[in-house]
Formats: C-alpha cells, sequence, structure tokens
C-alpha cells in the first residue's frame, strides 16, 4: 500500500485549530439549513472542542492509516460521538476544506508577520535616530561615492520593510476570501450557505467560481513571492552587516551574541547570524522555485499535487519569522558605530569631488566644464598625496583662476553632507524629518 507515501498528516496537522474552526462553522451551517439536527449539532461540537483539548495536551493519537489533519479529525470525531460523526461531511469535500483551513492559517500568521514587520521597522528608526550624525561613506560599486550620514543608510533599509509590509496587507486581502461550499469542485446539491459561513470565519468574501476555489493556490505563490522579496532585503542587510563588521572594514561592532568563534583559530570572531540570514534567504527562495512549479502544470481543479504546497509555504513563514525576530531583538538594537572611524573613511577616495565640482558651477562654469577641471585637481591631489582641501589656493589657482580661499568651506565633510538638503537627501535634518514622518506613517 502506499499509505504512507501519500499520507500528509505529519505535516498538515499544523493546520488543526483551523481546520476545527471551520467544521464548527460548516456544522452550524448544516443545522441552519436543515441537514442535521440539534442534537447531532451539540454533539459534534462537543466532540471537537474534546478533540481540540486533547490535540493541544499532546494526548491526541495522530495515524497515518488517516492521511491527513482532516481524515484524523473525522475518526476521531466518530470514534467519540458515533454516527453524528459521520454527519459532519455532508456537503463538504477535502478539496474546500483543505484551502479553506490554509487560507484561515494564513491569515493568521500574516497578522503576526505584520506585528514582527511593524518591530523590526521600530528597531530600525531607533538604530537611524542614533546614527543620524554619523557619517560614513555612501558607496556604489563598492567604492568610496559620496559620504553619507549613516542614519540615512539605515532609513533605507527601513525603506525595503515598509513596502515589505505594505506588500503583506495586500496579500492578505487575496488571502481572506471563503473557498467552503465549493465542496469538490462543482458546488454542493445542498443548499448551502456561503456567505453566512464566510461572514461567522471573518472572511471577507466568498470565492466566486467553485472550480477557481477548489483550484487555486494563487494566495500562497503571492505570499511566498512576498516574503522572498522580503528575504532578500533581510539577506542584503545581512550582508552590509557581516562586511560592515569585517576587520577590513571595521565600521560597526556586532555583540558576542550572535557571533561565534572558530574551532580552530582563537583570534577569530565570525558573524554567525548575519550570514545564516543571508543563508536562508536561499530556502525561501527555493520554496517559491518550489510553489511556482507545483501550480504550473496542473489542470484544473484539484489535484493531488496541491497537497506539496504546505512544506514551503510552512517553511517560509517559520523562517521569515525566525529572522526578523532575531533581527529586531539581537542584532538592530546591539549594533555599535565605530563613528571616528567611518567618518575618517568617509573622507577617503576623494569623496567631495563632486562638490568641488558644484563649487566651480556655482563660479559660471558648465558642470561638464567643472567636471573636467575637478578631475586635474584629483589628479593634482592624488599624486601629491593629498586630500582636495588640503591642497594650498594657488595651487588650486594654476588648475583654474576661479578657485578661491571660499572652496575650502565646501569641502569639508560636514559641509558636504549637509548640503544635500531637500526631501530625501542625507542632510542630518533631512533624516530626522524622514524619521518623523516615518514615526508618523506607522504609529
Ligand atoms: N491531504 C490533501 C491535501 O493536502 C487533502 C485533500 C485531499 N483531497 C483529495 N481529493 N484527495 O491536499
Amino acid at each position: 500500500m502506499a499509505t504512507e507515501f501519500t499520507a500528509s498528516v505529519d505535516i498538515d496537522r499544523r493546520l488543526y485549530r483551523h481546520d476545527i474552526a471551520a467544521s464548527l462553522v460548516h456544522a452550524n451551517m448544516l443545522h441552519r439549513i436543515g441537514v442535521i439536527d440539534i442534537n447531532d449539532l451539540h454533539k459534534i461540537q462537543h466532540g471537537l472542542q474534546e478533540i481540540l483539548a486533547d490535540i493541544e495536551s499532546g494526548t491526541m493519537q495522530w495515524s497515518t492509516t488517516y492521511e491527513d489533519v482532516h481524515m484524523n479529525i473525522e475518526v476521531a470525531l466518530t470514534e467519540r460521538i458515533g454516527e453524528a460523526g459521520k454527519k459532519l461531511h455532508t456537503a463538504r469535500s477535502r478539496n474546500d476544506q483543505v484551502v479553506t483551513d490554509m487560507r484561515l492559517w494564513l491569515r493568521d500568521e500574516i497578522d503576526e508577520l505584520s506585528t514582527l514587520l511593524h518591530q523590526a521597522q521600530d528597531a530600525l528608526l531607533n538604530v537611524a535616530e542614533r546614527e543620524v550624525d554619523t557619517l560614513m561613506p555612501g558607496l556604489t560599486h563598492l567604492q568610496p561615492a559620496q559620504p553619507v550620514s549613516a542614519g540615512h543608510h539605515i532609513m533605507a533599509w527601513h525603506a525595503m520593510l515598509v513596502r515589505d509590509r505594505e506588500r503583506l496587507a495586500d496579500c492578505r486581502r487575496r488571502t481572506n476570501r471563503s473557498p467552503l461550499g465549493a465542496a469538490a469542485l462543482a458546488g454542493s446539491s445542498y443548499p448551502v450557505d456561503r456567505q453566512w459561513t464566510a461572514k461567522e470565519l471573518d472572511f471577507e468574501q466568498v470565492i466566486d467560481n467553485s472550480m477557481d476555489a477548489v483550484s487555486d493556490r494563487d494566495f500562497v505563490m503571492e505570499f511566498i513571492s512576498m516574503a522572498a522579496m522580503l528575504m532578500v532585503h533581510l539577506s542584503r542587510i545581512a550582508e552590509e552587516l557581516i562586511l560592515w563588521s569585517s576587520l577590513p572594514f571595521s565600521f560597526i561592532e556586532l555583540p558576542d551574541t550572535i557571533a561565534t568563534g572558530s574551532s580552530i583559530m582563537p583570534q577569530k570572531k565570525n558573524p554567525d547570524v548575519p550570514e545564516l540570514i543571508r543563508g536562508k534567504s536561499a530556502r525561501v527562495l527555493g520554496n517559491l522555485m518550489s510553489i511556482m512549479t507545483l501550480m504550473r502544470a496542473q489542470p484544473l481543479t484539484y489535484n493531488r499535487d496541491n497537497q506539496e504546497d504546505k512544506q514551503p509555504l510552512f517553511d517560509t513563514v517559520d523562517t521569515v519569522k525566525s529572522c526578523l525576530t532575531i533581527c529586531t531583538h539581537k542584532i538592530f538594537p546591539h549594533m555599535r558605530f565605530n563613528r571616528n572611524l567611518t567618518a575618517a573613511m568617509a573622507e577617503k577616495g576623494y569623496t567631495n569631488a563632486t562638490d568641488f565640482a558644484d563649487y566651480l558651477v556655482g563660479k559660471g562654469l558648465s558642470f561638464r566644464d567643472a567636471y573636467q577641471v575637478t578631475g586635474q585637481v584629483v589628479k593634482e591631489a592624488l599624486a601629491h598625496k593629498k586630500s582636495l582641501d588640503s591642497l594650498p589656493v594657488d595651487q588650486l589657482q594654476s588648475i583654474h583662476p576661479q578657485i578661491g580661499e571660499d572652496v575650502y568651506q565646501f569641502l569639508s565633510l560636514k559641509s558636504v553632507v549637509a548640503s544635500r538638503d531637500h526631501i530625501g537627501g542625507t542632510a542630518p535634518a533631512q533624516v530626522r524629518a524622514a524619521l518623523a514622518r516615518a514615526r508618523r506613517n506607522s504609529p
């Protein structure tokens, strides 16, 4: 027999609470439309409550003989209350049952995740606030480009998570729809009240087409897509934490609690936790590939393939939750910037060259000419191993006569950063304004 092969109870028993909740509403509806009498309804209600208690206390006997969570609970119910238990599955199929359970389960997880995302955002806002005046090199191509406020950089991380939370809310809308009553695929020959069961289960609406209702797993694909993008964000953040905390960078210190030593090199402190976040993102991206591939060749309506949708979904939820939680509590609040060093590094690599060119534009040159003159100035500085603002003014004037003493005030690190003073710019005043907006928009 293929019992072991086809069984899913070891995985889908996680749906038990939502399975029982949906069965209670279904039974109630059967009574309302006159399919089961009040005595049977009461028996079913008590029986299911007892089973719920057994499952929560760990005394439920799960068996692969009964395939999945739905059959295990139904068999346990019939053992307990007899004939009435056999009536519960009237006007229902496991095809609408399983997807009802999954939608209810995922809706709860989405709500938890939304809270976790919000907490992670808050933790980032606190870091950003602390580091508004910390200066560091802003990089393009991993090369020093222009100096920025470290708070500004952290706010860019925050912006990623804000979009993730928007996508999550959007995904919730399409998850929160009721397939119940679609039965096997064509609907039921009983006068099922789909609106009523949907309302009782807090679904926003009924899924119109019964064939779509039992076969659609868009909500799973959509959720894992959004989760994959979130994991890409966390992985990029993790990558920066790994780089920044490496000895050659030394931009930040990470707490010992998220690092471990090497078993052979006693001097090492490795950033294991961010590395694992980066590593776990690979599994969630794999889950996305797996659910898409699972769906791509299925003819309507339900096929047993769908049973394989749970592992990627459950694993994605677990992974995302654990990564967010560890970021919020163990990483973000404990990252410490080496402020003097990041400021010193922000000046390396002629990161004020753009400002030098902008100064010349202020003197009437076109940007392209100013760019070219600045190139010569940088060459001169490189040849003398000096920074732009330590070249004497007569040396600068020999390159272009319009350069004056006033150039130096444009070139200091502080004024370079403070000059990006418009919405979304890195001037500390603007970062403070962005922080205030973020706090206002996401109470
Ligand atoms: N264990 C199945 C699943 O997870 C439940 C639905 C079974 N339906 C069926 N027609 N065999 O998809």
